[in-house]
């Protein structure tokens, strides 16, 4: 390889193989983002783009927060990067106390990832490790469920209840079964907040323990909320049964938070809004307001206990990542919980929750919707899809919206918004108002 490299095109788009994105579609026609200040994304050129997505769900503070900002700065300047296997640094340990105090019921140890997709692996682990730990190493099956996502790697894609995301691939993790989603628009139509309908739907997951043998199953996962596949909040009741069900068998209840959690909901977690404690909760995202890249796993006393049973000299899990617990992500990290509790932003999302969902069921009537539903700061905004087309129709109002200065996302025909947790009343009437305008244009 020669030391010179080759001169560098910076308008080239080809070498970057982009991620979850029609490639050719993009490069044809690129959106970019080029810097980002409070509620605002800025192109290239400087045309300023509301952020109605808080990134991807992780920018929960606004962008470019000064606290975080120059606590990452330091950081770097002062420990860049050590070793966690059988070395530590301060801050790992400082943040993962600081996690452990907002933990709700018995969960209380932190186990540091890079994403949410191994926040998820390491979770499954856990539960395999933890049951095996305990004498039952037959409990190897994990319930997931339909619509369900949870993150990329072949656990999650596994356990996870997206088809696109699995039929490439083939293989999975086997011994994987999934509880049908709670989606029902005939009988929850046009909700605010929970839906009346669908508590038995959890009732389901006996049928599919009976099938099985409970005795062999190590855990059942899901979003509280499921986020990536169109907002689609707990029926009442639902995540308490699940809840009851998975105890009265043994079976671990795992609560994968990379969304709702860090104040989506008004409050720390899903857990603690629908008051249902998990046995393990994955998160990811709004950790470090998206700024470094990290993920965790909490998972509860009796979990950790479990294994720390044998010899003292023998490491109890193996398993980690040469990056969990960065010293940057843990600066980010901890600046980021400085930013939600100083600014009381959980209890501002609260505060907001009323009149954000107003303002999205007033789109109620708007040309091509036909469902909307909201909780704490997100909300899914359904449409009919184009006859043959499925997901166009939502892509063309991505493309209108982001000319018209807003950044929404899209998942199929359903357009998902959450905004930064800062985001002020005028500012949740021009995301409304620049969907609904997108939508009477949208053929
Ligand atoms: C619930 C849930 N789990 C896992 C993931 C995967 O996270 P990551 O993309 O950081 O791997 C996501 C990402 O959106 C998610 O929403």
């Amino acid at each position: 390889m020669s030391a010179t490299p080759k001169s560098v095109d910076p308008n080239n788009l080809e070498a970057l193989w982009m991620p979850f994105t029609a490639n050719r579609q993009f490069k044809r026609k690129p959106r970019m983002l080029a810097r980002a200040e409070g509620m605002y994304y800025y192109t290239p050129d400087n045309r300023q783009v509301l952020d109605a997505t808080s990134g991807l769900w992780c920018v929960n503070a606004g962008h470019s927060r000064k606290p975080i900002v120059e606590a990452v700065q330091k950081q770097v300047a002062t420990l860049d990067y050590a070793p966690g296997f059988q070395m530590g640094h301060p801050v790992s340990f400082e943040f993962a106390a600081r996690l452990q105090a907002l933990l709700p019921g018995d969960l209380n140890h932190v186990f540091f990832t890079n994403s949410g997709s191994e926040s998820v692996d390491t979770a499954i682990k856990m539960a395999l490790a933890y049951h095996k730990a305990k004498g039952e190493s037959q409990r190897v099956r994990f319930i997931g469920r339909e619509r369900g996502y949870h993150g990329v790697g072949f656990g999650g894609i596994s356990v996870g209840g997206i088809a696109p995301n699995r039929k490439q691939f083939g293989l999975q993790l086997p011994y994987v079964d999934h509880l049908p989603h709670t989606h029902d628009i005939a009988r929850n139509n046009y909700v605010k907040g929970q839906p009346e309908h669908g508590a038995e739907l959890a009732d389901r997951l006996e049928a599919i323990l009976t099938l099985h043998d409970p005795s062999t199953v190590a855990a059942v996962i899901v979003e509280p909320v499921a986020g990536s596949t169109g907002v689609l909040v707990p029926p009442k009741g639902y995540l308490e049964k699940l809840r009851a069900i998975t105890k009265k068998h043994g079976i671990l209840l795992i609560f994968d938070e990379v969304i709702s959690g860090f104040g989506r909901l008004g409050t720390n977690f899903a857990a603690d809004r629908f008051n249902v404690e998990p046995d393990l909760m994955t998160v990811a995202k709004g950790i470090t307001n998206g700024t470094v890249p990290m993920g965790a796993v909490f998972a509860s006393k009796a979990i950790h206990e479990a294994f720390m049973q044998g010899p003292d000299n023998v490491i109890e899990f193996f398993h980690g990542y040469t990056y969990s617990g960065h010293p940057l992500a843990c600066a980010a990290g901890m600046a980021t919980l400085d930013v939600y509790r100083d600014e009381g932003l959980f209890e501002r999302a609260a505060s907001l929750e009323t009149y954000w969902q107003d303002a999205i069921h007033s789109l109620k009537g708007t040309k091509h919707v036909i469902d909307l539903r909201n909780i704490g700061l997100m909300a899914g905004i359904e449409l009919e899809s184009r006859p043959g087309a499925p997901g166009a129709r939502a892509y063309d109002a991505l493309v209108d919206c982001f000319e018209a200065g807003v950044l929404i996302r899209v998942t199929g025909d359903i357009v998902a918004m959450s905004p930064p947790l800062i985001v002020e009343k005028p500012q949740i009437d021009r995301m409304v108002d620049t969907l609904a305008t997108a939508l009477k244009r949208a053929a």
